[in-house]
Order: structure tokens, then C-alpha cells, then sequence
């Protein structure tokens, strides 16, 4: 009897066991009790910013983003809500995978793409791709499928948003429908520049690729002296003429416009409306950027506690002086395309 009650036991205290094992690995919904003592610890670890002891991959990709001041207090109160706390119990390593994009950063190219990429991807709810993966517009990968490209998108858990950037999307004519196709309701990011400078800025890019001989002046204009549209530097500073074509399968609160020359001057700004649009909470803060001291081009850079990062000698390029002439010529061509394109996207840039 005596040898009963201990057999009996022990299956029990056995099955007790396995019960809190097994329920610590579902994501330990069925003890909450666990839950909070745990988070409490990783708060007060937080607080002390002692990274070094924390399994941070689970909560955010950069920690010590919540370390600056005020950040850092208000993530701490995001720990003790239930929700913040359930979520990121989620995030287990088994739920991380490759997963299509619920946002595409579409273009324009030379709009401050990257830039826009790598300020987003400071979010913890955000992943994005680091390579251009030029699907939707290049033939070859797109007869490879679905799941081709998605095998080429980071790695995400279930509550974040995946993001691909691929600018030569917004000028291709068959890529809006074949995005559609994948998914009509994704969203969409499109930055805009001032025309002229955009087009120089294709310019020196492609020149630098190609060793173009002629100069941008030479390439803009016809011999007649007439704005040459047959140059795609010039042509793909003409927005509104792909914004139409977009907007036969996407409805405009679908599409966010990022001011491309705004993001180089106040970045923060421009960010805070893309978390809004993406529906995410406000994470990234003015702490994250800084302006670099010995750094003449004037480009914000970011950082957290860690690391800094700021974009490499091909993004930001000095621009050679243009031809007032010519200057005045393009910006007077590009009037008309721009009224269009802001009547077609009901909002107006601070360029004429
Ligand atoms: P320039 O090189 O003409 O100055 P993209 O990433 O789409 O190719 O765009 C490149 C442009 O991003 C650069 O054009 C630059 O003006 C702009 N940009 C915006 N924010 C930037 C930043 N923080 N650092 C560097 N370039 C930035």
C-alpha cells in the first residue's frame, strides 16, 4: 500500500513535470505566473543595461535602442502590458521564417530607398531584405515563383513585417499587376525627389556603372535644345506617368509617399508617418539618428547603444554644378508632369 501511494505519486510529481515543461515551450500560455516573474527579471536587467546576460533576440532586434533615456522607460512599461508581454512570448525561436513581403519599398530609384530601408529596419516588428531582389521585374526570377522569392526574404517571426526593396519596380510596367497577383492588399512605399536632382542622381549612378562619356547636360537636352524625355534619367522623373499605372490595381491609401527630401533633412518625421501607415508602434526615435561630426555631406546616420551605421560613398554623392540653362529648362519641363502627379496622389511637394 505503503509502495502504492509512492509509485502513485512519483507518476504524478512525473506528469507535473512534463506538464511545465511541455507548457514552458508552448510559449508558457498556461502559466502566466511564469510569464511575469521572467519579464520582470529581463525589465529590471533592462533598466541595469546589462545586455550581456539577457537573451534579447526574442524581444527586439536591437536592445539598446531601448536604453537611451526615455525610450528605455517606455519600454519598460511596454513590458508590463499583457499584450506587449504575450506578443513577444510568440516569439519563440520556431516561429521565425521566411515569409513574403507585406510591404514593398517601390521606388524611386534615387529617391533615398536605401536610406528608407535601413531607418526601417531599426524597428523591431520590422525585417527587411537586405539585396534588391528585382522579382516582379526581371523575368528570369519571376519564372521561378512564389516561393523562390521567398526563400530570398529574411528571416521573421509571425508578428513582424516583412519588407522588400526593389526601385526598379515603380517604373516597370508589368509589376504592379504581378504584385497584385500575389497579394492585392500589400503595402506599398514610394519615395519622391525633387525631378532634377533625382535625375542627376540617375545620372551619376549610371554613369559610375557604365562609364558614361557624355555629360548630363549633353544627355538631357536634344541637339535642337529641346528637354530630351528619351533619356531614362529624364523619363523616370516623370511620376506620374507609372503612378497611373499603379493606381489601376492599387487604391491610393494603399500606396504611403515618403518625401524623399525630407527624409534627408528631418528623417524622424518621415519615419513616424511610415510606422503609422505600416500600423506599427512608434519605436524609432530621434535618438537614432545623429549627424556625424567629421561628415560634410550632412546625411543623418543611425545608431543604437551598439553599433552606428551610415550609408555608404554611393549614396549621397556630391552633384556636379548644372547648366543654369539646362537647370532652368528641366524645371520648367517637369511642372506639368508634377501638377499630374500631384493631382494624382492629392498631395503637393515643395517642388513647383
Ligand atoms: P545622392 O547620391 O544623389 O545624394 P537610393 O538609395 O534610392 O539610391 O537614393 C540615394 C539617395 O538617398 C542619395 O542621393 C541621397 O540624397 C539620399 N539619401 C537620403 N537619406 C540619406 C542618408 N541618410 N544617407 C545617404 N543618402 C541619403
Amino acid at each position: 500500500m505503503h509502495f502504492r501511494v509512492r509509485a502513485l505519486l512519483s507518476i504524478l510529481g512525473l506528469f507535473a513535470l512534463v506538464y511545465i515543461c511541455v507548457s514552458l515551450t508552448l510559449n508558457q500560455k498556461l502559466f502566466p505566473c511564469f510569464l511575469s516573474a521572467s519579464f520582470q527579471q529581463v525589465s529590471v536587467t533592462r533598466t541595469g543595461v546589462n545586455y550581456s546576460q539577457i537573451n534579447v533576440s526574442s524581444h527586439t532586434k536591437y536592445p539598446s535602442q531601448q536604453a537611451h533615456s526615455t525610450v528605455g522607460q517606455q519600454y519598460v512599461q511596454q513590458e508590463a502590458n499583457p499584450d506587449t508581454r504575450l506578443k513577444n512570448k510568440v516569439r519563440n525561436k520556431h516561429t521565425r521564417r521566411r515569409r513574403l513581403p507585406q510591404c514593398i519599398i517601390i521606388g524611386v530609384q534615387k529617391a533615398g530607398t536605401s536610406a528608407l530601408r535601413n531607418f526601417l529596419n531599426l524597428h523591431p516588428d520590422i525585417e527587411t531584405a537586405v539585396k534588391e531582389i528585382r522579382f516582379f521585374n526581371n523575368e528570369k526570377s519571376y519564372l521561378q515563383g512564389l516561393d523562390w522569392y521567398r526563400k530570398k526574404m529574411p528571416y521573421s517571426f509571425p508578428d513582424q513585417i516583412t519588407i522588400e526593396k526593389s526601385p526598379t519596380y515603380f517604373v516597370t510596367e508589368q509589376v504592379p499587376e504581378r504584385i497584385y497577383h500575389m497579394n492585392s492588399s500589400i503595402k506599398l512605399l514610394l519615395l519622391v525627389r525633387e525631378p532634377v536632382e533625382r535625375a542627376m542622381s540617375d545620372y551619376l549612378q549610371v554613369t559610375q556603372k557604365f562609364q558614361a562619356k557624355e555629360s548630363f547636360e549633353a544627355m538631357a537636352m536634344t541637339s535642337s535644345g529641346e528637354v530630351n524625355i528619351q533619356f531614362p534619367c529624364v523619363r523616370r522623373s516623370m511620376y506620374y506617368r507609372y503612378m497611373k499605372n499603379w493606381l489601376e490595381y492599387f487604391p491610393l491609401g494603399q500606396i504611403h509617399i515618403v518625401d524623399g527630401n525630407l527624409l534627408v533633412k528631418d528623417p524622424l518625421s518621415e519615419i513616424q508617418a511610415v510606422e503609422k501607415f505600416l500600423g506599427v508602434e512608434q519605436r524609432i526615435g530621434r535618438n537614432n539618428f545623429y549627424l556625424p561630426v567629421n561628415q560634410s555631406r550632412g546625411f543623418y546616420c543611425i545608431r543604437n547603444e551598439t553599433w552606428k551605421k551610415c550609408l555608404g560613398a554611393s549614396k549621397g554623392r556630391a552633384h556636379p554644378p548644372l547648366d543654369p540653362g539646362v537647370e532652368a529648362k528641366l524645371r520648367n519641363y517637369y511642372r506639368s508632369p508634377n501638377k499630374k502627379f500631384f493631382r494624382m496622389v492629392h498631395r503637393e511637394f515643395d517642388w513647383p
